[in-house]
């Protein structure tokens, strides 16, 4: 059920591509959570077969310590998807095989869109996001991919990937999965204390409570507002507070009438960065 090579997870895709049945791809780098199940749960319900890979990329990482610090519970991801009772493998191949050899990013251009927030502070991410991707897509040739809101950026990205690569692949975005305190589920929140879990809540309060000003406050009165509140708890940074055009995630300082808008953020709290975003309108 675990497939560690290219060649044996395609010995049994075989069957499905001969008979024209769709195949589900759910990228993660493991550490899995609610939100993953969600997406594994809604590629089994639309596929005859979902491919869970599981791989820590090495080549989205721009920082060594947090490549090493990130969580690796293997058994723990299996069982929880068994748990689902679909159809499903798990691809777990090692970086060099995956790579062959050659574990390293290729340069996309993305139109722009690699350049704004996440972009602009984890230099070659989305590169290696492209990346595997790419790999993943053309090894396994799945018909459709899921991919979680949480990371809007990411799949905004995606999807100009298989466009610029013409990928026969559909990507399908899925909404956000929150904790009860409103906490966005991520992989890193498992690096959190309790006490961080509890600061870490002021993430998605932010975004409720710039949706709530956003009609009767400027974008820079919305920019103020935010840093003061980051400002009020010493350990958690601030490291971007933005508002962009919903589909090409330009950063704006004014708004327009009829265009869709949303506020991204992300956060240190205590050493774990943490992002999350709403819709504004
Ligand atoms: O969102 C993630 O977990 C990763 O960026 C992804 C899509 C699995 C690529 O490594």
């Amino acid at each position: 059920m675990v497939y560690h090579h290219k060649d044996s997870i395609r010995d049994v895709l075989e069957a499905y591509y001969k008979m024209n049945a769709p195949i589900g791809l759910v990228p993660t780098m493991g550490a899995l959570h609610h939100g993953h199940l969600e997406l594994i749960a809604r590629s089994q319900a639309e596929n005859a077969i979902t491919i869970i890979s599981i791989f820590v990329n090495p080549t989205q990482f721009d920082n060594a310590g947090d490549l090493e610090k990130y969580p690796r519970t293997l058994e723990q991801d299996v069982a929880m998807i068994k748990e689902l009772a679909g159809n499903f493998i798990v691809f777990n191949p090692s970086p060099e095989h995956l790579y062959e050899d050659d574990v390293r990013s290729q340069s996309y251009d993305f139109g722009g869109i690699e350049k704004e927030m996440e972009g602009a502070h984890r230099t070659g991410h989305f590169d290696g996001v492209g990346t595997v991707l790419s790999l993943f897509f053309k090894a396994l040739k799945p018909t459709n991919a899921y991919f979680g809101e949480k990371d809007f950026q990411q799949l905004q990205i995606v999807r100009k990937l298989v466009e610029i690569e013409s990928l026969p692949v559909t990507i399908v975005g899925c909404p956000i999965v929150r904790e009860e305190s409103g906490l966005a589920m991520s992989s890193r929140n498992k690096r959190l204390n309790e006490t961080e879990l509890e600061e870490a809540t002021l993430l998605h309060k932010t975004l409720l409570g710039a949706t709530e000003r956003f009609e009767s406050h400027t974008i820079e009165e919305l920019k103020k507002w935010a840093i003061h509140e980051f400002e009020k708890n010493p350990n958690i940074q601030l490291e971007y507070f933005e508002i962009a055009e919903a589909d090409t995630l330009t950063s704006v300082s004014e708004k327009k009438k009829n265009t869709q808008y949303r506020v991204f953020l992300a956060a240190f709290v205590g050493p774990v960065r943490l992002i999350d975003n709403m819709a504004l309108n």
